[in-house]
């Protein structure tokens, strides 16, 4: 089986692959760090106005992240867990601090979540409905992803029937911090109330 820093360097790789810029690049949106936030994730992908690419930016940066704790899982069959807490915290790091982008990536709610399903589901679950919850009543996706990343490490002992120091809710609690930093900016605006609303219907 592959050792824990070969796990962590394929899913720094993995995780650095940077799909909203990709996506938005190929469809002749030039540059999506030069849009709204500057941000590479879905929600600034959305303010281009194209939600057909926004979901898939959503959906591809969830996919890996949720593929780098799968191969964790399917290929250390010793200390399976601790490869899945590793794989889970590099993929995450590889989003937020991509090489190819001067380590300026984006702020790992997406694939964070596909982390997050793959090590609980129920959590998984509860994180998205929470993200969708949230960010459709104020209108305010960082105020979603926040919340939803509270709640992930805080459910991840119980429904995980894990101990809170082991392996699954510690991945869950370093991904949570990894994206409560990245959303520094978000919170500062988020404080005094200075954060933009998602408009659906009209590009920014
Ligand atoms: O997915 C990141 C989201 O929580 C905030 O994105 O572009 O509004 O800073 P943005």
């Amino acid at each position: 089986p592959p050792s824990l820093p070969v796990v962590a360097l394929i899913a720094y790789f993995l995780g650095s692959i940077p799909f909203g810029l990709i996506f938005t690049a190929l469809a002749g949106g030039g540059d999506i760090r030069r849009i709204g936030s500057g941000n590479i994730g879905a929600t600034n992908v959305l303010r281009t106005g194209r939600k057909g690419l926004a979901a898939a930016t959503l959906l591809f940066d969830a996919l890996k992240g949720a593929l780098a704790v799968l191969l964790a899982r399917r290929f250390c069959v010793d200390a399976t867990q601790t490869a899945m807490a590793v794989a889970a915290v590099s993929v995450v790091i590889g989003h937020c601090f991509p090489v190819w982008l001067r380590f300026k990536g984006g702020k790992g709610v997406a694939t964070g979540l596909g982390t997050i399903w793959v090590l609980c589901w129920p959590v998984g679950l509860a994180c998205c409905v929470i993200w969708l919850a949230v960010a459709k009543l104020s209108r305010i996706s960082s105020a979603g992803a926040l919340t939803a990343f509270l709640a992930a490490p805080a459910l991840m002992p119980p429904l995980s029937e894990q101990p809170i120091q082991s392996p699954l809710p510690v991945a869950a609690l370093l991904v949570a911090l990894l994206i409560w930093v990245r959303h520094y900016g978000n919170i500062v605006r988020l404080i005094s109330g200075n954060e933009p609303r998602v408009n659906m219907n009209k590009p920014q």
